[in-house]
């Protein structure tokens, strides 16, 4: 089969990209390297089924040869993390929105299967747990950017399923929960790497509000099984299903974990939320927990790592980065 990976070179896209190729794929991967790395495929760089273009979502022409080209299609370029979202906010949106519909049209146009990336802060401030899939989402003021990625996410599996209805476009739409693990990048705000790397270089975690806001973090490894479980399943299809973790901890707990599995002398340090994000326009919910019920009746899907392991995965692959950084 020959897959097309929009944002392959990002950090989930990667470990898909590997997968499939494991299990004898051809693979295209289409990725503008904003967030994504080369070096997140170094493994796989050589490989006679693999292709990497350099390229935009938004780029009309290029998605709808490269769809044309493939068997199945899974998006996952998105602009994504919390300092991204904030900082570059029209690219942003435009990437999210714009580059969603680019390639939700071309695999209309030509009946190509398609697995799309969506995320549990659709959600948003729902106060309801754990999250069932089709539950409200409970989104904030537009005068609080950080809801323009949800915001843009939902329009994304809006449009999806209208194709699904109107076309019968093959798409499945997975709302991922926290996913973390090695590759994962700290420079746009995902927590852990940033808690990793704090505690490898003896400086402060720093823990956004007080720390008692609770999340539950997947490994990428499972995040992958799930993926190609689903891609796997016409079942599916047709279908928004939750990927996650049913691991719950709270921000202060992941940060003391992080300190006690890498035996770092580094201290927590709380920051309130409008020191962290002075530009304003920011929100926090206090738990975010799936219900998975869904996906393992779909798939036969369980999760199989537990957090400590992430976390020591994480560790290991900050050790790494630093170590490739400093040559
Ligand atoms: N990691 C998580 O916890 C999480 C949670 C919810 C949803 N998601 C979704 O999963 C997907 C993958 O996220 P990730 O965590 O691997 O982040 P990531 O930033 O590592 O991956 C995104 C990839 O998309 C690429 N990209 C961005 N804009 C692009 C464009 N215009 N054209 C082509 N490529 C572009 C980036 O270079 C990067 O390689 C995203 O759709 C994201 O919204 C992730």
């Amino acid at each position: 089969m020959r897959y097309l990976i929009t944002g392959g070179a990002g950090f989930i896209g990667s470990h898909v990209t590997e997968a499939l190729l494991a299990r004898g794929d051809s693979v295209a991967v289409l990725d503008d390297f904003s967030t994504g790395r080369r070096s997140n495929l170094a493994a796989v760089a050589s490989h006679a089924k693999l292709r990497v273009v350099e390229g935009s979502v938004v780029d009309g022409a290029l998605v709808r040869s490269m769809v044309a080209e493939a068997d199945h299609v899974v998006h996952l370029a998105a602009a994504v993390g919390v300092r991204k979202i904030m900082s570059e906010r029209v690219s942003g949106i435009r990437t999210n929105v714009e580059g969603s519909e680019t390639v939700l049209a071309a695999c209309a146009a030509h009946g190509r299967p398609l697995f799309f990336a969506s995320t549990s802060e659709v959600y948003g401030k729902n106060a309801k747990v754990p999250f069932s899939e089709d539950d409200d989402s409970v989104l904030g003021a537009s005068s609080l950017h950080r809801w323009s990625y949800a915001c843009a996410k939902l329009l994304d599996e809006f449009l999806a399923l209208a194709w699904f209805h109107e076309s019968r476009l093959p798409v499945t739409v997975a709302r991922f929960f926290n996913v973390t693990g090695p590759r994962q990048c700290p420079d746009y705000g995902m927590v852990l790497p940033r808690f990793c790397h704090a505690a490898l270089a003896g400086s402060a975690l720093e823990v956004h509000g007080t720390g008692n806001q609770s999340r539950c973090f997947l490994h990428v490894d499972d995040c992958v099984r799930a993926v190609l479980a689903l891609v796997d399943t016409p079942v599916a299809v047709g279908q928004v299903v939750n990927i996650g973790s049913d691991e719950e901890v709270s921000i202060r707990g992941l940060a003391e974990r992080v300190i006690a599995l890498s035996n770092s002398g580094s201290t927590i340090h709380a920051v309130p939320y409008a020191a962290a994000f002075p530009e304003g326009g920011f929100e926090d919910m206090l738990r975010r927990v799936p219900d998975t019920r869904r996906l393992s009746r779909l798939t036969g899907w369980k999760r199989e790592i537990d957090l400590d392991q992430t976390i020591r995965d994480a560790l290991r692959w900050a050790r790494e980065d630093n170590a490739a950084a400093a040559r």
